[in-house]
Formats: C-alpha cells, sequence, structure tokens
C-alpha cells in the first residue's frame, strides 16, 4: 500500500491508473478505522480495480463545542488494517493543504433542505463542512465510485444530492451498517463509552427495530410511535436527540401509504452522541 500526504503524489499516482484503464473506488474516512470501515473497502475492491482510502479529521464538521480535539486517531493501527484488507493507496491530506485560505475562508458547499434537519438540526453547519470536504475530496482522487456506511444516513442522502446537483461524475454506493454481536451499530464513537454505557447501548438499536415492527405490522400512526420509542429509548438509560420515520429518499415526512420508509435515531449516552437507523421497505 501506497501512502501520500500531498495532492501532487496522488493525482500522479491516479493518473497512471487512468493510462492502464483501471477504475478507482474512493473510501473516505477520519481514521479509527473499525470492521465497518474495513467493509467498504472490501466492497470498493470488488467494484473497482484499484482501492483509494483518505484519513483526515475534518475540523469543519466538529461544532464548536464537539469532540475534534478528542476524537481518536490511531494511525499505525488504521495503515496495518488497510494494508491487510487490500487498500492500494492511503491519502493523508495535510489541513494546510486542504484549507489554505483558513477553515473560515474556505469556498463552502451547501445542501440546502437536507442539512438543516434531523442530525443537522442539533449540529448546525456539520453537512455543510461534510459536503464541503467530500467534495473537495472528489475533486482530489478523481475517483470513478465512492463507498460510504449506510449508519451516517442522513450524511449518505446529503452526499447523493450534492454529487447529483454538481454533476460530480462519481458513482455513490452505500453499504449496510456493520454491527457488533448485540446490534449495535460500529462506531469510532462506541470508545467513548464506559463499560456500563457499553451495555445499555444497544437498546438504539432494539428501539428502532421495535419501530420496524410496528410499521410491518400496519401501525401508521407515525407520531405516536415516535413518541413511544423515544420513552423507550429514556427508560434504558439514554437521552434520545430525535427519533424520525421520514420517507427513505429524502428524509421527508411521509404520508400514511408511504412503503418505503426510514426510521432514523439520535441518542447521547455518556459523552458519546450515538446514532442508528433502519431501512425499512413495506413492499
Ligand atoms: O463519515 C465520515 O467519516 C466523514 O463524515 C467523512 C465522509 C469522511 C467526511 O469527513
Amino acid at each position: 500500500m501506497e501512502i501520500v500526504t500531498t495532492i501532487a503524489e496522488l493525482r500522479a499516482q491516479r493518473h497512471q491508473w487512468l493510462l492502464a484503464g483501471e477504475r478507482v473506488a474512493f473510501v473516505p474516512t477520519m481514521g479509527n478505522l473499525h470492521a465497518g470501515h474495513i467493509k467498504l473497502v472490501t466492497e470498493a475492491k470488488r467494484v473497482a480495480e484499484r482501492v483509494v482510502v483518505s484519513i483526515f479529521v475534518n475540523p469543519l464538521q466538529f461544532g464548536a463545542n464537539e469532540d475534534l480535539d478528542a476524537y481518536p486517531r490511531t494511525p499505525e493501527a488504521d495503515q496495518a488494517r488497510l494494508r491487510e484488507a487490500g487498500a492500494d493507496l492511503l491519502f493523508l491530506p495535510q489541513e494546510a493543504e486542504v484549507y489554505p485560505n483558513g477553515r473560515e475562508g474556505v469556498t463552502r458547499v451547501e445542501v440546502p433542505g437536507l442539512s438543516d434537519l434531523l442530525c443537522g438540526a442539533s449540529r448546525p453547519g456539520h453537512f455543510r463542512g461534510v459536503a464541503t470536504v467530500v467534495s473537495k475530496l472528489f475533486n482530489m482522487v478523481q475517483p470513478d465510485l465512492a463507498l460510504f456506511g449506510e449508519k451516517d444516513y442522513q450524511q449518505l442522502t446529503v452526499l447523493r444530492r450534492m454529487t447529483a446537483d454538481l454533476n460530480i461524475p462519481v458513482e455513490i454506493i452505500g453499504v449496510a451498517t456493520e454491527r457488533e454481536s448485540d446490534g449495535l451499530a460500529m462506531s469510532s464513537r462506541n470508545g467513548y463509552l464506559t463499560p456500563e454505557e457499553r451495555s445499555v447501548a444497544p437498546a438504539l438499536y432494539r428501539t428502532l427495530l421495535g419501530v420496524a415492527e410496528k410499521l410491518r405490522n400496519g401501525e401508521n400512526n407515525f407520531d405516536s410511535i415516535e413518541v413511544a420509542a423515544s420513552a423507550e429509548l429514556v427508560a434504558a438509560g439514554l437521552r434520545p436527540d430525535y427519533v424520525a420515520i421520514r420517507r427513505a429518499a429524502e428524509l421527508g415526512s411521509p404520508d400514511s401509504g408511504e412503503r418505503q420508509l426510514v426510521v432514523l435515531a439520535a441518542a447521547h449516552l455518556g459523552r458519546a452522541r450515538l446514532i442508528d437507523n433502519l431501512l425499512i421497505n413495506l413492499d
């Protein structure tokens, strides 16, 4: 696995692959890699000849009171996992090259409508930071395909819209959430949980399964299902931010006959803010 830190080195390698007619799949990450990320790399290897992974803890997507400084950084372990998974190139961009005019001075990418709801409502500016860095990374790497986890379903939806709206020639692939054996969605932020909190955390997934079952049984009073699910989370010891049943395609509020749904939830537990979701196809 080649490791590069500059856009010039990245482009030189990218150009060689272009000349060889090899397709490039791209997995952008913030590091602290777990089995969910490795699944993205494995899937990337299946769909393209070459796989590029980036690790960049993007300051633009963290709010002033969020965990930018505490965000786990595990460069050696990440490199070992990526070598083992068979990534071809690891790109470690430096902040000075990503944001040469500073964090405040950068041209920003806004995806209106999708960015201010759900996680965007409690994390103002977060999706602008994600859309901005991912569009820049797309321009740096120039991949044919890019893979993102479905665990961050709103992020995936924002990035699909951004890519379509800006006519970026990259195919976006969503990959199913990787879970621990007790159902907890894998996340770098699970590392913030104490052992006691860790034993409580799977309640988030269990609650989503309960919502899915109600919907499959034909219940369609979405408001009351959401309220009951929030109460379940509180009873389990979490502090819910939201539980929301939405249209899977663009996260709008569904009418009672909608068949393609997604239930999304975010909840605080100790220092961690956990998110999860389930896609529910009623057809
Ligand atoms: O999902 C993530 O890890 C980040 O939001 C991403 C897509 C790498 C952008 O910084």
